[in-house]
C-alpha cells in the first residue's frame, strides 16, 4: 500500500491533538507525591454528587445502547435555555460538534476565520476538511479583535469561530461589541460561538450569545458539561443551531454518540443550581488569590473570566520545566511567551502559589 497516496493529503501537515502531561508521568519525573494537573482546564472537584449517584445507578443497564436522541436531557436543556427542540443538539463533548459542523459545511477553498491564539481545535477541523484557516491576532489586551475579524471575511468565508471567553487567554469581548459584530457579519458566514467556559463568567458585560439566537440567524452557540460540571471524562456537550444545520449534523454523527452515563449525569447536574453558583464563586476567589501572588511576584497576566489564567513569561520552556519540578503541570504553547495555569481548590491554590514563589526565587524572575 502506498500510504501517502492512500491517506487524504489534507491530513499530512496535521499533528494529533497533544493533551497535557499525565500526573503519573510527572510524579516519576519530579519525585513529588502531590501533582497538580492544571493544564487541561478541568474542574478540580469531581462531578456533582447527584450525577455520581445517577451514574452509579445506571451501570447495570450498560448492555443497552443509549437513547440516540438524548431525549430527557435535550428536553431539559430546551426548557432551561428556552430553545426549541429542533434547534438543540447534544453531542459527545462540544469538540464533536465543532467537528461535525465543520464537516457539514466546509468544502476545499472555503475559509474559516477565528482569533489567534484560541482553541487549537478550530485550525484542526479546518485543515481536516480541506479548508483554509484565517487567524486574526488578538488585540494587545488578549481580546478578540472583532473589527479585524469582520475585515478578514470575504466571499470564501464559510465559518467564523468566536471563543467566548477565549481559551487560552480567558478574555471576553463586551456586549456592545458583539451586537455591532452581529449586525455587520455577512449573511453567508456561519458564526459559531464557543461558550465552553460560560458558567464561570461573572462579568455583567459578558454577551450570552444565546440571547441573540433565534433559530433563523446563522448562529450556533456551543456549551459543554466538561468544565464547571466536571464531566470531562464522560464526553458531553451541546449546541443550539438553526434547524437545517441540526438536521445535517444528525445525518453525519454516529448513531449513539452520547453514552448513557453521560446523558444521565448531565441531566442531574443541571438540576443542581446551588452547586454551580458555589463553584463559580470559589473559582473567582481562588483566581483572586493567584492574581495577588502574580502581582507580588511581578508576573504579567490577563484577567480571566474562566477557570484558568494566561500569564506572560520570557522563558516559557524553563518556567514550564521548573513548575513541573514543583509538581505543577501547566499548559505551554510551544515558544509563545506565555503559559496557562488552571484554577483548583483552595489547597491547590496554596500549592500553586508556593510553586510560583519557589520558581521565581530559583530563576530570579518569571
Ligand atoms: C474553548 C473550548 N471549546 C471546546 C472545548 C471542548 O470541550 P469538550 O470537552 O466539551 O469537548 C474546550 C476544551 O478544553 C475548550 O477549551
Amino acid at each position: 500500500m502506498d500510504w501517502d497516496a492512500q491517506i487524504r493529503s489534507e491530513l499530512e501537515p496535521m499533528v494529533p491533538y497533544a493533551p497535557g502531561l499525565r500526573a503519573s508521568e510527572v510524579r516519576e519525573r519530579s519525585g513529588k507525591d502531590t501533582i497538580l494537573k492544571l493544564s487541561s482546564n478541568e474542574h478540580p472537584c469531581g462531578p456533582f454528587p447527584s450525577a455520581i449517584r445517577a451514574v452509579t445507578a445506571v451501570l447495570g443497564r450498560l448492555n443497552r445502547y443509549p437513547d440516540g436522541s438524548a431525549t430527557a436531557l435535550a428536553g431539559k436543556l430546551c426548557e432551561t435555555l428556552n430553545v426549541a427542540d429542533e434547534n438543540l443538539v447534544v453531542s459527545n463533548g462540544s469538540n464533536e460538534l465543532i467537528r461535525l459542523i465543520a464537516q457539514a459545511v466546509l468544502r476545499p477553498a472555503d475559509e474559516v476565520v477565528f482569533a489567534w491564539p484560541s482553541f487549537v481545535v478550530y485550525p484542526m477541523v479546518t485543515q481536516m476538511f480541506g479548508a483554509t484557516s484565517v487567524k486574526v491576532p488578538l488585540t494587545d489586551d488578549g481580546v478578540h479583535d472583532l473589527d479585524a475579524m469582520l475585515a478578514a471575511c470575504n466571499e470564501r468565508t464559510r465559518l467564523l469561530f468566536l471563543c467566548s471567553p477565549n481559551n487560552p487567554t480567558g478574555t471576553i469581548y463586551g456586549r456592545d461589541a458583539f451586537e455591532k459584530f452581529l449586525d455587520k457579519v455577512p449573511e453567508h458566514v456561519l458564526v459559531v460561538v464557543d461558550e465552553a467556559y460560560f458558567e464561570f463568567v461573572m462579568d455583567a458585560d459578558f454577551p450570552d450569545a444565546l440571547d441573540a439566537f433565534d433559530g433563523v440567524r446563522p448562529l450556533v452557540v456551543l456549551r459543554t458539561f466538561s468544565k464547571i460540571y466536571s464531566l470531562a471524562g464522560l464526553r458531553i456537550g451541546y449546541g443550539a443551531m438553526p434547524a437545517p444545520l441540526a438536521r445535517a449534523v444528525a445525518k453525519i454523527r454516529e448513531p449513539f454518540n452520547v453514552n448513557t452515563p453521560a446523558q444521565i449525569a448531565a441531566y442531574y447536574s443541571l438540576l443542581d443550581e446551588p452547586e454551580i453558583r458555589r463553584r463559580r464563586l470559589e473559582n473567582q476567589e481562588q483566581k483572586t488569590y493567584l492574581y495577588s501572588c502574580f502581582d507580588r511576584l511581578g508576573v504579567a497576566y490577563y484577567r480571566s473570566h474562566t477557570n484558568f489564567v494566561y500569564f506572560m513569561t520570557k522563558r516559557p520552556v524553563e518556567v514550564f520545566e521548573a513548575l513541573l519540578e514543583e509538581g505543577v503541570i501547566v499548559r505551554d504553547f510551544g515558544t509563545a511567551p506565555a503559559l496557562r495555569v488552571g484554577i483548583g481548590t483552595p489547597e491547590d491554590t496554596a500549592i500553586t502559589i508556593a510553586a510560583f514563589e519557589s520558581v521565581t526565587a530559583r530563576l530570579g524572575s518569571i
